[in-house]
């Protein structure tokens, strides 16, 4: 990550713990993150997300969770994240979450970085876009076809990238795709941590 965001982010009092830098540092296409609740999965993929706009030229990204009270928090986080590492940018609610970083910070330019949260409720709605990176908060649940048939196409045209983060839920989509990891199959990476991983969770 580059220095001077990881810089920032300490001095505000956040510090990736080792299973978030071992994310942060992977070159892997696919990055699966299978961890216990409060690990800092949402934080880690939104640390991502906020890296890719402070380091690229231009960036469509795109958040998914099963709800849209859950994917406000990436959304949330990441506001913080940009303004903690000092990218000016604007953010609205409606119709959905969206932050967009405008060319040298001036609001009429030209849109440089977009981020759009969506609920996997308006799935349907989401095909037919491009991205670079998409999440997907919960992947364990949300429906697979979702992830396959909406989401990976998004990225084909780009090489883009995918995060699946979730707490296991059985041996569903998510597993599979936690076991491709394992293997190394496909471009895909995982991760499997107990909470207790963040220093802040107490034991
Ligand atoms: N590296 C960090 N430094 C400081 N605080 C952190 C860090 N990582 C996570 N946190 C904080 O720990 C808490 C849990 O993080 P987060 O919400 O990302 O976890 P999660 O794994 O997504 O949890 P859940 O299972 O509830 O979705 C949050 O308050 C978050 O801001
Ligand atoms: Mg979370």
């Amino acid at each position: 990550m580059a220095d001077d965001f990881v810089k920032r982010l300490r001095k505000a009092g956040w510090t990736p713990h080792e299973g978030q830098r071992a994310y942060l540092r992977c070159q892997a296409r696919f990055r699966v993150l299978a961890c216990g609740r409060r690990w800092g999965k949402t934080d880690a993929a939104a640390a991502e997300m906020t890296h890719r706009i402070t380091t690229r030229a231009t960036s469509r990204q795109l958040a998914i969770a099963p709800t849209l009270a859950q994917v406000r928090i990436v959304f949330e986080r990441m506001k913080w994240m940009l303004a903690t590492a000092g990218v000016a940018f604007t953010a609205v609610t409606t119709p959905h979450p969206i932050i967009r970083v405008h060319e040298g910070g001036v609001k009429k330019a030209a849109i440089i970085h977009v981020l759009d949260a969506r609920s996997g409720h308006e799935a349907k709605n989401l095909r037919g876009r491009g991205a670079d990176h998409v999440l997907i908060d919960e992947a364990a649940f949300v429906p697979e076809s979702l992830i396959t048939e909406v989401a990976m196409p998004m990225l084909a045209a780009s090489n883009g990238r995918m995060t699946l983060i979730s707490t296991p839920r059985g041996r569903n989509h998510f597993y599979r795709f936690f076991r491709m990891g394992e293997s190394k199959e496909h471009g895909f990476w995982s991760r499997r941590s107990p909470s207790i991983e963040n220093p802040l969770v107490s034991k």
